[in-house]
């Protein structure tokens, strides 16, 4: 192997000749067997970046700083960095599979640091190791947050800036790239691997990771201050109803009427800000979906994962650098329609296809699901006759609404509230039309009612009383309405 080869060589040479590691390296598959693994740059090419690689006097770096790594360590890893690319060829490692070519890596730093005589614990010279690894396989310094399943999204303003979620709050990292070279470099590494391509041309990108994560990437000249990248991340434990009444997001009876929502078929409107928590409920929700039902589902980028087996999964597609070959939601709502699906369920409703959602809901494709960025039920409602409106369909006020009211039977408004926590703030049903009016009527509500010492919100969720919701009659065509009287009356107790 190459770098062991390496290693072979230079331990004579480093102590008397001060020889730069990347001429030490490229030295050794001369002494050894002519077809290296990962073969070198041109000798000539070497030659040329010799003075990059010049040793360094002895130094201690501290890169296990609690809480982060030091200016110095970044130092050390940076010119580490640039005599290992000068070293080796990287179209050449990239053949390689992953655990050779990290092997390939550390030999070579390992060279690197012994000949550039940088004097490291053990535990720092592991850690070097493993950030350089992540910088030439991986997404460099994204790799251990990446790793982190409490984290919820991670946000990169430019190589200096990473800001976490975790727990409902943001917060900064002192995690950071090289440059923005390096930033752009691992967004277009991201993009690239669901083929789309990002930089000054096409500066805005959606994309998703091998584990499913979603990626928006937006690059200079738009993002003012370097590429900017947002993860939300995928959580391979998906959080489900049990867990939301664990997390006190809504109380066990509440969850109960929710139930039977999700069975009896209603259709449902999740609405709520962003990243309240909106797409969890919704997964939640179809979990209460019959396993012989055959469902599809539409998407800007997958996140849903459904557990039953007759599901058909879709994903929109944004126009190519010609901007043609486009794929609108609207388009991929239209066509379940002709897929004879028994419940659509579209993950996040944004534009025209709100008329398609909702026409389909009243066509047959009862318990049919969608979510929408909104601050009320009422605003939900507000949100999609205008939706429609902009559509250009022509149609006057009232007949949205009435569209609106013969279609959606609850509107489940999720919030995320200032001190991090996220809760369930309103399980409400559409009951029909006063004059121009869309009349609704909350079952449940949760009530701030102040705050703890520790600055965590208190309130209570609380039911209106409604000892009979409007989709009582549908509980009993499914043999639930049991369960939903039940539900009602703990929750009113
Ligand atoms: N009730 C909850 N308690 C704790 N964490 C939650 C809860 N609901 C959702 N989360 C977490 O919050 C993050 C955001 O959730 P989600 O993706 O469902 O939000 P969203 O409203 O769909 O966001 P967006 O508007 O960006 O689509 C996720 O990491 C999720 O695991
Ligand atoms: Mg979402």
């Amino acid at each position: 192997m190459f770098g062991k080869r390496a290693g072979a060589a230079s331990p004579k040479r480093a102590p008397t000749a001060p020889a730069t590691a990347a001429a030490a390296v490229n030295d050794a598959p001369k002494s050894a067997t002519p077809a290296p693994q990962v073969p070198h740059k041109d000798a000539g090419a070497e030659k040329r970046r010799q003075p990059k690689a010049a040793p360094v006097p002895k130094r201690t770096v501290s890169a296990a700083e609690p809480g982060g790594r030091s200016e110095e360590y970044y130092a050390v890893k940076t010119t580490i960095f640039n005599a290992l690319i000068d070293t080796i060829d990287l179209g050449q490692l990239a053949r390689l599979d992953q655990e050779t070519a990290a092997e390939e890596i550390r030999d070579i730093v390992t060279e690197i640091i012994s000949i550039k005589n940088v004097a490291m614990s053990i535990a720092e010279q592991e850690q070097l190791l493993t950030d350089i690894c992540n910088d030439v396989l991986g997404y460099g310094p994204l790799e251990p947050l990446l790793a982190r399943d409490d984290i919820s999204d991670i946000m990169v303003n430019g190589a200096d800036d990473v800001f976490i979620e975790v727990n409902g709050k943001v917060e900064r990292t002192n995690i950071r790239f090289r440059d923005n070279a390096q930033l752009m470099n691992i967004c277009q590494r991201i993009v690239s691997q669901v083929g789309r391509r990002v930089d000054e041309s096409s500066p805005v990108c959606d994309a998703r990771l091998a584990d499913g994560s979603r990626v928006n990437v937006i690059a200079p000249p738009l993002a003012l201050d370097g590429p900017t990248l947002t993860i939300r991340k995928f959580k391979k434990d998906k959080l489900t109803m049990d867990k939301l009444v664990e997390f006190a997001s809504i109380t066990p009876e509440g969850a109960k009427v929710l139930a039977v929502i999700g069975a009896s078929r209603c259709n449902v409107l999740i609405s709520g800000g962003t990243g309240s928590g909106k797409t969890t409920l919704l997964n939640c929700m179809t979990g209460y979906i019959e396993e012989d039902e055959r469902v599809v589902t539409c998407e800007d980028a997958a996140e849903l994962q459904l557990q039953q087996p007759h599901v058909v999964r879709l994903e929109t597609r944004p126009p190519n650098l010609e901007g043609a070959g486009e794929v609108t939601m609207r388009d991929l709502v239209k066509n379940c329609l002709r897929m004879r699906p028994e419940r659509i369920i579209v993950g996040e409703v944004r534009g025209p296809e709100a008329f398609d959602l909702l026409q389909a809901m009243n066509t047959g494709h009862d318990g049919s699901m969608g979510t929408l960025h909104a601050n009320s039920p009422r605003e939900a409602m507000s949100r999609i006759e205008s939706m429609i409106t902009m559509g250009g369909y022509g149609l006057p006020a009232r007949t949205i609404r009435e569209m609106i009211s013969g279609s959606i039977d609850v509107i489940i408004q999720a919030a995320r509230l200032r001190d991090g926590s996220r809760k369930i703030t309103h399980i409400t049903e559409i009951i029909g039309m006063e004059g121009e009016v869309i009349v609704t009527q909350d079952l449940f509500v949760y009530e701030i009612q102040g705050e703890d010492a520790d600055g965590n919100i208190a309130g209570i969720h609380c039911s209106t009383g409604i000892a009979r919701p409007k989709f009582w009659d549908r509980a009993r065509y499914f043999g639930l309405e049991r369960e939903l009287a039940n539900a009602l009356d703990e929750s009113e107790a």
